[in-house]
């Protein structure tokens, strides 16, 4: 495959994570620094994939500790596998925290029910309880439809690197870098 190819590849790869149902890469690792400068790593769901806006986005909660750390540092690194294909995908891009206008309400009103009930709690992600049923307020027969939407926020990433790594080829592993510098992106083959 060459390199226009496999950029167009990967960019499908990622986008199909935003399909229902199972895919490689619906939850990657997501990389940040953390407030005393040791990495720090978690899972997220891509939401959002558009190579045509050079935009990935995922949800979170704005009291949890990675917002602070993005706050301070807004950059991020994604790294995901689809391990059926021995295919690895690393991002690295600037980070923008939406926490307010249209986009983030329309993204709060797509969301399903269910998983908008981690922004209803009480309590910050990560703070200590006594046992897991702590973390819950009594559910409400009918929560109001925004009910948890001041804690929602939505994770804007505009990649500037873009890493593939197959290791299925029977010719060898390939590994290929995008970097995307004043708008354009440029491409390689590196050692894998
Ligand atoms: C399968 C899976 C998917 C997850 N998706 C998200 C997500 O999209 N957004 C999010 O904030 N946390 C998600 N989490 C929880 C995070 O991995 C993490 O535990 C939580 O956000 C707290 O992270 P922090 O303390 O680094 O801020 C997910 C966890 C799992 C297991």
């Amino acid at each position: 495959m060459n390199l226009d190819l496999l950029f167009t590849e990967l960019w499908r790869c990622l986008a199909n994570g935003t399909l229902a149902g199972h895919q490689p890469f619906k939850v990657m690792q997501a990389a940040t620094i953390a407030l005393d400068g040791s990495p720090d790593v978690r899972s997220v769901v891509l939401r959002t994939v558009s190579e045509s806006e050079n935009l990935i986005t995922f949800h979170t909660d704005l009291r949890s500790p990675k917002i602070a750390q993005l706050r301070q540092r807004p950059r991020i690194a994604l790294a995901g596998v689809d391990a059926a294909r021995n295919v690895q995908i690393r991002v690295a891009g600037e980070v923008r925290i939406v926490d307010e206008g249209d986009a983030r309400r329309a993204a709060w009103q797509r969301s399903r029910q269910q998983s908008l009930i981690v922004y209803r709690t009480l309590l910050a992600p990560g703070t200590p309880i006594d046992q897991p049923a702590d973390a819950f307020a009594k559910p409400q027969p009918t929560p109001d439809a925004d009910a948890g939407f001041e804690h929602f926020c939505v994770v804007d990433i505009r990649p500037d690197a873009l890493d593939w790594l197959d290791l299925s080829a029977a010719d060898g592993h390939q590994r290929a870098r995008f970097v995307r510098e004043s708008g354009r992106w440029s491409s390689g083959w590196v050692a894998p």
